[in-house]
């Protein structure tokens, strides 16, 4: 029998638990025998303590163990998921989901819902009329096994251990922890079911991650515990030092995400969900990265991609008529040019700024309860390294409410730092 208060002294001092002392935490904790104060306790002093990657998977896999595990089994290798850190103009999942389908893969995934500055995939998809991210789990097995993707919402039953300590980590000041972080995402990928997993972590002003080195000792925990608990794990660090495509807000993404798909559109976004699919079917189909590479571009260039796509979201039972005229997805009565207030060239944008700004429009929430607008948001027309003139539009600025703009107006433009000379340019992928 163990007791927290010799788990809680025996991590304060720095020695590694044992997994039946791990597992009797996580199970005590989501059942609501173990207090608060004590988990609290515990997650104080891995903080100060840290952990073992042995200990690490442990934890990961009792948290995923908490509750349902999707059952992807039946597509063998071939089924595939993508995990982004999360950032701002983040719409990759709406492309290389239909991309890595549409040469094979299986890409059966659960993605989650915005808060703060960060978008969520799930709030994009709702901007589609009648696009349904709540499916029965056979009708979710059924249209990934049929169309070869589908995307929902996360259940309420997955992984509940984490949800419920994160719940607790976000008031005690122990969410950045790594080992605490790792296992946390990867209780929630593991749950999910897929044989292969791509994880996309953020680094910049825009991320949870700042900087390189953060964003690849993230990475790396997050592989070895993926690699530990039996999944083909592999991370690329991309850059969120600046919005990622030029589209901010959940129909404005999916407008934008239409463009990739349609071959339109050969910028920062189209380059890294290219890197992001080819990891993920080189990992699914046992090709090449290099191979994926040119057959994910050749289903653009073919239109394959964009078929997959359209097909996809009927099945889900969205209206794809929105998204052949793309003029019927939600618009928002109010569309401003913000100009620039002086000239030079675009040193700096501070990512998680610009995101908050497009959530004072109405893109975003501030807590979990707020409702979005699903044709709020910020379509920008100067990136960092561009030179603009006073008086330039920097961004339209879509909103339902006039009201909204003036707050929105300052948060973006203090979000922007201006110099003389050309900014050096920042990689897009930093690392795989
Ligand atoms: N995102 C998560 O899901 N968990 C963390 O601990 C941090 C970010």
């Amino acid at each position: 029998m163990y007791r927290m208060y010799d788990i809680i002294t025996k991590k304060k001092h720095g020695e590694p638990l044992t997994e039946g002392e791990i597992r009797f935490f996580v199970e005590g904790y989501t059942n609501g025998t173990i207090p608060h104060e004590q988990a609290s306790a515990l997650c104080m002093a891995i903080c100060f303590r840290g952990m073992t990657m042995e200990e690490t998977a442990i934890l990961t896999d009792a948290m995923a163990s908490s509750g349902d595990r999707v059952d992807l089994s039946a597509f063998g290798d071939l089924s595939v998921d993508k995990h982004s850190t999360g950032g701002v103009g983040d719409k990759t999942t709406l492309i290389l989901a239909p991309l890595v389908a549409s040469l094979g893969g299986k890409v059966a995934k659960m993605s989650g819902r915005g808060l703060g500055h960060t978008g969520g995939t799930v709030d994009k998809l709702e901007s589609i009329p009648g696009y349904r991210t709540s499916l029965s789990p056979e009708e979710f097995f059924e249209i990934s096994n049929r169309v070869g993707v589908c995307v929902v919402g996360q259940s309420g039953v997955l992984a509940p251990a984490d949800k419920k300590l994160y719940a607790l980590r976000d008031v005690t000041a122990t969410v950045d922890c790594m080992p605490l972080i790792a296992s946390s995402i990867m209780s929630k990928k593991l749950a999910g079911g897929a044989k292969s997993i791509v994880l996309d972590v953020k680094c910049g002003s825009g991320a949870f991650m700042k900087t390189p080195e953060a964003a690849a000792e993230l990475a790396d925990a997050m592989v070895q515990v993926g690699q530990a608990c039996g999944r083909n794990v592999r991370a690329l660090i991309t850059n969120m030092d600046v919005p990622l495509g030029t589209h901010i807000g959940n129909a404005l993404e999916v407008k934008e995400a239409v463009s990739v798909l349609r071959g339109e559109q050969q910028d920062d976004l189209y380059r890294v969900c290219i890197a992001l699919a080819s990891n993920m079917l080189s990992l699914c189909m046992g090709w090449s990265v290099e191979e994926a590479e040119e057959k994910c571009i050749e289903a653009i260039r073919d239109g394959r991609a964009y078929a997959k796509f359209l097909e996809w979201i009927a099945a889900q039972g969205g209206d794809t008529a929105v998204l052949e005229d793309l003029s019927l997805l939600p618009v928002s009565p109010v569309c401003y040019a913000l100009t620039s207030k002086e000239e030079g060239y675009l040193a700096h944008m501070e990512t998680d700024g610009i995101g908050t700004a497009a959530c004072l429009l109405g893109a975003g929430r501030a807590k979990k309860e707020d409702v979005i607008d699903p044709a709020a948001g910020i379509v920008l027309c100067a990136k960092v390294g561009d030179y603009v003139k006073a008086g330039q539009t920097l961004a339209y600025l879509h909103t339902r409410d006039k009201a909204l703009l003036p707050a929105a107006e300052r948060a973006f433009l203090a979000s922007l730092t201006y110099s003389s000379a050309k900014p050096a340019e920042l990689p897009l992928i930093f690392t795989r």
